[in-house]
């Protein structure tokens, strides 16, 4: 029996009619074509989530981002007046590759006064602005004022740095991300500057893994033995099923309790967790941020513990109740496979008993990723075999059906928007 109140249609999914209650074609997810049109119609027009701004902590900070699947290398730089902006990282010269170290592929960050082309001289101000022409008087009508990088929409909320790769964005950032997200603006994320990266290359379509953390369905079998050492532990239903689900948009989010640990009695627990206060929650001594936190918990469900928000595409932020947050990204590279990125942020330690603390929660964190993961190759495989070609998803997958929908209504409207154009 449900643990929390459903709403007063009976379920979840039957509170958002337009869902449908139906078996879920998964083809979006094993299809070469589908994934060409996602590219065109999604990532080139949805804002993507590109880094926080404490990556550029002071002005002629930049950090490199790679976008493989629009075919797109960013540089993302706060320009001498403090200005967050971003640019094609493509040298306006000959269109050598600007920023790199290593090899060009790899992403890369620092300060400069300004960007040097590794391959002629050419130099940019931080602002994208051509300051240096090498040998310029052999060039023929050479307007060097008007020679730029070119520059791509960048916008920044709460501290998240979001670029859009249109040519005019439809909607302004905040537009975009809607009253349900923007109602976190005055989260205090700006506090959580000690951060953990981990970055895997997964052999799945990028929506595969993204499903995998839109339900908590999957927690006790898939987890069982990270819960703790106990029967008890290992099964505790009550504690992920969602509490609370809303969708704005193309966006959605679900609430939960998760494990509340710091009340569990200590046979419940593994000795690391009792030794370092920490585990697949977090850190049991959350730092103090106040009475009220803007735009979590949006229902105000008992022992609240985790917001998972989930940012159309490729952004989840989860927001844990003990002062800390997640980031997911995930990246596709092909129709079957993606790169995925996971961030923990933290208020800083103030010693070595809290830094112990953020350390266990990371290694937990990349654990039970892990254990994400390891069922991916599997899903691909299977949906890609065909035995089945639409599948059943419950009440507590809403999430994952209203995703599916959303891909798929982008993609239709796009294909409609280009049929509907004047031809060129
Ligand atoms: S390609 Fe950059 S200076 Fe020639
Ligand atoms: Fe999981």
């Amino acid at each position: 029996m449900a643990r929390f109140q459903k709403p007063a249609e009976g379920t979840w999914t039957e509170h958002y009619p337009e869902l449908g209650r139906g078996l879920v074609s998964f083809d979006d997810s094993i299809s070469p074509a589908f994934y060409e049109r996602e590219r065109e119609a999604i990532f080139k027009r949805a804002w993507l989530y590109v880094g926080r701004v404490e990556q550029l902590t002071r002005n002629g900070s930049y950090f490199t981002k790679e976008l493989p699947g629009v075919r797109t290398a960013l540089i993302v730089t706060r320009d001498m007046n403090g200005i967050v902006r971003a640019f094609h990282n493509v040298c306006r010269h000959r269109g050598n590759k600007l920023l790199w170290e290593g090899t060009p592929r790899d992403e890369t960050r620092g300060s400069a006064r300004q960007f040097v082309c590794k391959y002629h001289g050419w130099r940019y101000g931080l602002d994208g602005a051509c300051t240096y022409v090498h040998q310029a008087s052999e060039f023929f009508d050479l307007r060097k004022d008007e020679l730029r990088l070119a520059p791509l929409h960048c916008d920044t909320w709460a501290g998240f740095v979001f670029v859009n790769l249109a040519r005019e964005p439809r909607q302004t950032l905040r537009e975009y991300l809607g009253p349900m997200v923007g109602a976190l603006e005055g989260y205090p994320f700006h506090e959580m500057t000690e951060r953990y990266s981990f970055r895997a290359e997964n052999n799945s379509n990028w929506k595969v893994f993204s499903d995998a953390f839109q339900e908590y369905y999957h927690v006790p079998p898939l987890h069982t033995h990270q819960l703790g050492p106990t029967p008890e532990a290992q099964n505790p239903e009550y504690e992920f099923e969602g509490a609370h689900y809303q969708l704005d948009g193309p966006h959605r989010m679900v609430s939960t309790s998760g494990t509340h640990k710091h009340h569990w009695p200590a046979e419940h627990l593994y000795p690391s967790e009792a030794l370092t206060r920490s585990g697949s929650t977090g850190p049991w001594d959350g730092p103090d941020l106040g009475a009220t936190l803007p735009g979590v918990n949006p229902s105000r469900i008992p022992r609240w513990g985790i917001d998972n928000f989930q940012v159309f595409p490729n952004l989840e932020i989860l927001i844990y109740e003990r002062g800390w947050y997640v980031t997911y990204r995930y990246w596709p590279t092909s129709h079957n496979t993606h790169v995925f990125e996971g961030d923990l942020h933290f208020v800083p330690a103030r010693n070595a008993r809290e830094r112990l603390a953020h350390e266990y929660a990371a290694i937990t964190f990349k654990e039970y990723g892990l254990q994400d993961c390891g069922t991916l190759d599997g899903t691909q495989m299977g949906l890609e075999q065909g035995a089945f070609r639409s599948f059943l998803l419950n009440d507590q997958e809403i999430l994952v059906r209203h995703f599916h929908k959303t891909v798929g209504d982008w993609v239709d409207a796009y294909a409609r928007e280009q049929a509907a154009a004047p031809a060129r």
